[in-house]
């Protein structure tokens, strides 16, 4: 028997003005989209913009339903419209905000489960690591590429 370890690695900032403009530019599309996100039964607004390496921009938000389960996250809305629009390009970068009750968090969001799966078989197709940015008033966060959030993960190779 052998006890394992494995290490995540992210950097924190402490505000947008420690970001690369690119960066910076990217969380401004986050928090513009979870303006418009559709969330009335948990009055919670997330955005998620994604850069797609020909630099474009692609935003979505949350879209929620009376059906609770038939809604979807901010960061599927963005991936599968940005995967839908632009099959060949590989994604770079994705930002995501959320705001409660219109104040951005104060700790950043985590993606959930689903969605940080749904980030690894974009990676896994393009074979490129996609940088991820969660943004808080005390900090935000950046993880290059999903091994960081989501090790161990199940792909195409299995
Ligand atoms: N939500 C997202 O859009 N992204 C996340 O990373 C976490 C949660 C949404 C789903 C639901 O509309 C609302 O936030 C409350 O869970």
């Amino acid at each position: 028997m052998k006890k394992q370890e494995i290490k995540i690695n992210y950097t924190e900032f402490s505000s947008l003005n420690e970001l690369e403009k690119p960066y910076r530019e990217l969380i401004e599309a986050a928090r513009k989209a979870a303006k418009k996100a559709y969330s009335p039964y948990s009055q919670f607004n997330v955005g998620a913009a994604v850069r797609l390496s020909s630099g474009k921009t692609v935003t979505g938000n949350n879209q929620e339903n009376s059906s609770y389960p038939s809604g979807l996250c901010a960061e599927r809305v963005a991936l599968f419209y940005a995967h839908a629009q632009y099959p060949d390009q590989p994604i770079d970068c994705i930002a995501i905000s959320a705001f409660k009750n219109g104040i951005l968090v104060k700790e950043t969001i985590k993606p959930c489960g689903g969605c940080r799966q749904v980030i690894a078989e974009i990676e896994y197709l393009f074979k490129d690591p996609i940088t991820i940015l969660l943004d808080g008033q005390n900090s935000i966060l950046l993880f290059e590429g999903i091994n960081q959030l989501l090790p161990f993960s199940f792909g195409k190779n299995h």
